[in-house]
């Protein structure tokens, strides 16, 4: 039986186990120019020390009014590529495959951080404060943020190209692996889900139409790239009547593998207020949907313990993802190899001591 410390491949790619860190954004570009800074250098370091088998990290704007936050990490210049490269080679020394997670934040951009530079503020930043008019699939807004503008066909186009263009500077970098976020009520989910998405454009309509620039996206990158394993991370349910459910998201998963995507990741949530049964789990059988569609997934969402990630896997889905558990304890996937009483060959000779 398949467990969590044994490899996998993605395309060409070789991982060294089936524990994979989530993109988590760290907000800590104080110089709002979407270069990563030492936390970031240091932060991921620890990461990719720390034995997972895919890094990915935190979701970087394909343009500057992608992002989330002033604060927010992109690859948009080749100044961003460059403090990549070294990121990404201190990942590689390690062992670990990494990769970045590409993403235009829509109706959710232009909000503060709440710390560093930003201070404590929340919300959404007014245009006179350096924030920006935010553009969506339609004009509702989304989480009580500032009201988007509705995105006219040629700016949908526009963030197509975008997207293709951070990939080609993501594998210029070295990344191993791009990931398209298309979850949490970002842009490509506003425009996936019935809820925000009211277009009468190429872009809108039923499931298929409002695929459509998640598609694009996603066979442009593989024309553009054909070695590089692409992951989709879907919303795979918006938890609420109406919205997208989990054969929807399991109905674009296998449209994503035939337009070139490798695998695509189960999270939830994100674009409406929703009533969430969380718990230990309480995603993971949101990819074992998408399993059964015959396509590579992932599942997220509070997998603590190596017990709970060997079930996961158990059942058949290819890998898990952690996230908090891993920024409480970066070297979360070496303890639970030790936990489960595994023989590893990927702990640092550093710290083979402590092993
Ligand atoms: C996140 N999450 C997240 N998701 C994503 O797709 N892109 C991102 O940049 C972020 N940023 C982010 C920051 C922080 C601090 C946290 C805690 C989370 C969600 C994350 O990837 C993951 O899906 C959730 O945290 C659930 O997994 P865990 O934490 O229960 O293992």
């Amino acid at each position: 039986m398949t467990g969590i410390v044994e490899p996998m491949r993605l395309r060409e790619l070789t991982l060294r186990n089936r524990i994979w860190i989530a993109p988590m954004c760290q907000y800590s570009v104080d110089a709002y120019d979407g270069i990563p800074t030492d936390w970031h250098r240091v932060h991921y370091g620890a990461l990719a020390a720390g034995g997972t088998g895919l890094l990915v990290v935190e979701a970087t704007a394909v343009v500057p009014e992608g992002r989330i936050t002033r604060q927010d990490t992109g690859l948009w210049n080749e100044a961003q590529v460059e403090a990549w490269r070294g990121i990404v080679a201190f990942a590689h020394a390690q062992g670990a495959a990494i990769g970045v997670q590409l993403n235009h934040a829509g109706a959710k951009a232009s909000t503060f951080a709440g710390f560093g530079r930003d201070g404590d503020e929340r919300g959404s930043v007014p245009v006179e404060q350096g924030g920006w008019q935010t553009v969506s699939a339609s004009d509702a807004p989304v989480m009580g943020l500032a009201a988007p503008r509705p995105a006219t066909t040629a700016e949908l186009e526009a963030v197509a190209e975008a997207f293709v263009a951070a990939a080609r500077r993501a594998d210029d970098a070295g990344f191993d692996v791009v990931e398209v976020h298309a979850a949490h009520g970002y842009l490509l989910h506003q425009l996936l889900s019935p809820l925000s998405n009211r277009r009468d454009d190429r872009y809108g309509g039923d499931l298929a139409g409002r695929a459509t620039l998640l598609l694009d996206i996603v066979r442009r990158i593989r024309a553009e790239l054909p070695t590089v394993p692409i992951i989709v991370r879907l919303s795979a349910t918006d938890w609420v009547e109406g919205g997208l459910t989990p054969d929807d998201a399991a109905t674009v998963a296998g449209w994503a593998v035939e337009a070139g995507a490798d695998a695509v990741d189960a999270s939830s949530g994100g674009l409406v207020l929703a009533d969430i049964p969380v718990g230990p789990g309480y995603q993971a059988h949101l990819a074992e949907r998408i399993t059964r569609e015959g396509v590579v997934a992932s599942a997220v969402g509070l997998i603590e313990t190596a017990q709970q990630a060997e079930e996961v896997v158990q059942r058949g889905v290819d890998a898990v993802r952690i996230g908090r558990a891993a920024l409480r304890d970066p070297s979360t996937p070496l303890r639970w190899a030790r936990e489960l009483g595994a023989t590893v060959d990927w702990i640092p000779p550093q710290r083979l001591r402590a092993y």
